[in-house]
């Protein structure tokens, strides 16, 4: 399996912020995993043609469970593909909570882009009441159930465990309880989705920057990150990217 460091622009960046993109290939033209970005949606095209060769695939932050139609202000999966993007996150925390994202509508998004042909990145999390609750693995594991389509693969999936209180606060989980929640994962998906769940990458998200890294990617069935702020400056980003090797 191959590891893979996705960054996850959200709403930030404008052209000027390709220049960051330009000095991620130049300092890393050959990782040893798997280098994604997903930025806004207006930068997807001229992004997938500035990586065009090179190792660093695109994606997008959302797409519709449709595949064209009536939907002022939303994107299809295929509209995402023929950009250029391979992957797309889904779920995101922040969509969950400012678009009132159920799990089942994460999983029609997700059936979607595995449809046109995008890998996607399924997002479970906890909030920070949740966890003192002692109630973290019910919640992702409900939410897993929920938003993960059955047959989806290790090649079409990715699961990003991102704790909703650990997103750009600089907080993170004790590496125990990632690999707790981690491990967790692994085998509800594989009740969920057969063997295909062996080869599923596990990605760990909120607060990874270049200082936390390489602890954080020494934990079990930690396949990768996605990372939100530290992925907006190359520096910080090709760190990570290096951190994975
Ligand atoms: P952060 O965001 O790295 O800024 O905490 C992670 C995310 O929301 O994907």
């Amino acid at each position: 399996m191959k590891k893979l460091a996705a960054g996850n622009w959200k709403m930030n960046g404008n052209t000027a912020a390709l220049a960051e993109v330009q000095a991620l290939l130049a300092a890393h033209p050959a990782p040893a995993c798997d280098m994604l970005l997903c930025p806004p949606a207006t930068l997807v095209a001229q992004m997938a043609a500035q990586a065009a060769g090179s190792a660093l695939a695109v994606g997008g932050q959302d797409c519709h469970p449709k595949t064209s139609g009536a939907h002022t202000g939303d994107i299809s999966a295929a509209m995402l593909a023929d950009a250029g993007a391979s992957y797309v996150i889904l779920g995101h925390s922040e969509r969950r909570a400012d678009h009132g994202e159920t799990d089942a509508l994460v999983r029609a998004k997700a059936e979607a882009a595995i449809a046109a042909g995008l890998i996607a990145i399924v997002c479970l999390g906890e909030t920070e009441g949740q966890r003192d609750a002692g109630d973290t693995l019910a919640v992702i594991g409900a939410q897993l159930d929920g938003s993960v389509p059955e047959t989806a693969t290790a090649v079409t999936l990715v699961i990003a465990y991102e704790p909703v209180w650990a997103i750009g606060t600089g907080r993170t989980p004790t590496l125990a309880q990632i690999a707790e929640v981690h491990a967790f994962l692994r085998v509800r998906l594989l009740a969920r989705i057969g063997a295909e769940a062996r080869g599923v990458r596990l990605l760990y998200g909120g607060s990874v920057k270049p200082s936390n890294a390489t602890e954080i990617f020494a934990v079990p069935d930690v396949d990768g990150a996605l990372v939100g702020g530290a992925s907006l400056k190359a520096a910080d980003f090709g760190a990570i990217v290096a951190a994975l090797a």
